[in-house]
């Protein structure tokens, strides 16, 4: 007989695999409609061999297996598997195909600073000025934010919060020593939390902490807040600013968390950011970090590294993909470092000594 757990996880693989195939499909049909258009737009083609697409699949069913595991551990609901907003994306998602044409134009003329007008372009540093992806307005749009979840949806084949939910457990495990000392509500901070989709997946799974995030784009928090209050939670509060230098006070973090950042960064940046994050950690306190995968820990994934950077305009990818994160940790003063990797995304837990 099947019961009401083995049906939600048939539920949860199936929904899966269709946003696998959805995000296949999408980029087979965009790629094919840019071949006849807009030829020109069109970098090498990277062929993904048997070998790897074997390997891809395996990953992704591991990630699945421990996305559903932990979820009946009770790390976090399992509603939080069936949480996608099925409905934004959907109307979002023509969108996405009436932006290509510039989005091509751009590729093809190697524009890669095409930002809106409006903007003051000296509230923020000079890398983040750019088209990130090739996509519509960089950052700094309502615009960009509507299509932003769409397209990492697409990217990642529908894994994208199965990745961002690997944070859940060291982030619990760092809190459950300061939960015990501490009888005030412990706080918890996600550095550069975009549209909020890790905000939420926290919010889901701590209750009882106050819940920060902050972000440069004041467009992707508009975004993240009208997610955010749209769904049954307490408060999350949402501040503009750099993560190279953050307006809060040194050790006021029991916890922070930061997701799809650090690749996005110039080196010197990406080590301010860990110092900063270090300063308002506080002592005992824990930062966990989420980002692509490198190449010393998934080597059997380099070509897909590789390939990403050429395709779309990431400037720092390179350089990330081959830094040696644990050492700039380190370097920041965090100590009991482990990270592990699951499908395309990297987790380390840090420490900040007491
Ligand atoms: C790839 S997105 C990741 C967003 C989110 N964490 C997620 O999981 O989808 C990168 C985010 O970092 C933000 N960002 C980039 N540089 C930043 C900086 N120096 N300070 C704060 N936010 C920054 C961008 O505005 C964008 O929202």
């Amino acid at each position: 007989m099947i019961n009401n757990t083995s049906l939600a996880k048939i539920a949860y693989h199936t929904i899966q695999q269709g946003k696998g195939l959805a995000g296949y499909a999408h980029k087979e049909l965009s790629t094919k409609l840019m071949e006849l258009l807009a030829p020109e737009a069109l970098s090498e083609k990277f062929q993904i061999d048997k070998k790897l697409f074997k390997e891809v699949r395996q990953s992704m069913s591991e990630l699945e297996k421990i996305d559903w595991k932990e979820a009946e551990e009770g790390l976090y609901p399992k509603r939080q598997l069936f949480d996608f907003p099925f409905l934004h994306l959907l109307v979002n998602y023509p969108l996405l195909w009436l932006d290509m044409p510039s989005t091509w134009e751009r590729r093809k003329n190697r524009k890669t600073r095409e930002l809106p007008n409006n903007i003051s372009q000296k509230d923020y540093p000079n890398y983040y000025l750019q088209n990130f992806h090739h996509q519509t307005d960089g950052y700094l749009s309502e615009h960009s934010a509507n299509l932003y979840d769409i397209q990492v949806e697409i990217l990642f084949n529908g894994t994208a919060d199965a990745m961002r939910r690997r944070i859940i457990s060291p982030l619990k495990s760092g809190l459950e020593d300061l939960r015990e000392k501490d009888c005030n509500k412990l706080k918890v901070l996600d550095v550069a939390t975009g549209t909020g989709r890790t905000l939420q997946q926290i919010r889901s799974a701590l209750k009882d902490i106050e819940l920060y995030g902050l972000d440069l784009s004041s467009a992707y928090l508009k975004k993240a807040s009208h997610h955010l209050s749209n769904r049954e939670g307490e408060l999350v509060q949402l501040v503009q600013g750099n993560a190279e230098n953050m307006p809060f006070k040194k050790n006021n973090f029991d916890a922070l968390t930061c997701v799809f950042l650090l690749h996005e960064l110039p080196r010197n940046a990406r080590q301010n950011v860990l110092n900063e994050c270090f300063r308002i950690t506080r002592p005992g306190g824990t930062l966990i970090l989420a980002d692509s995968i490198q190449i010393s820990d998934s080597p059997q994934f380099s070509e897909i590294m590789k390939n990403f950077y050429k395709i779309f305009h990431e400037p720092f990818y390179y350089d990330y993909i081959n830094d040696d994160i644990n050492y700039k940790l380190e370097n920041a003063g965090f100590q009991e470092i482990k990270a592990e990797s699951f499908f395309m995304t990297r987790v380390w837990k840090a420490t900040k000594p007491k």
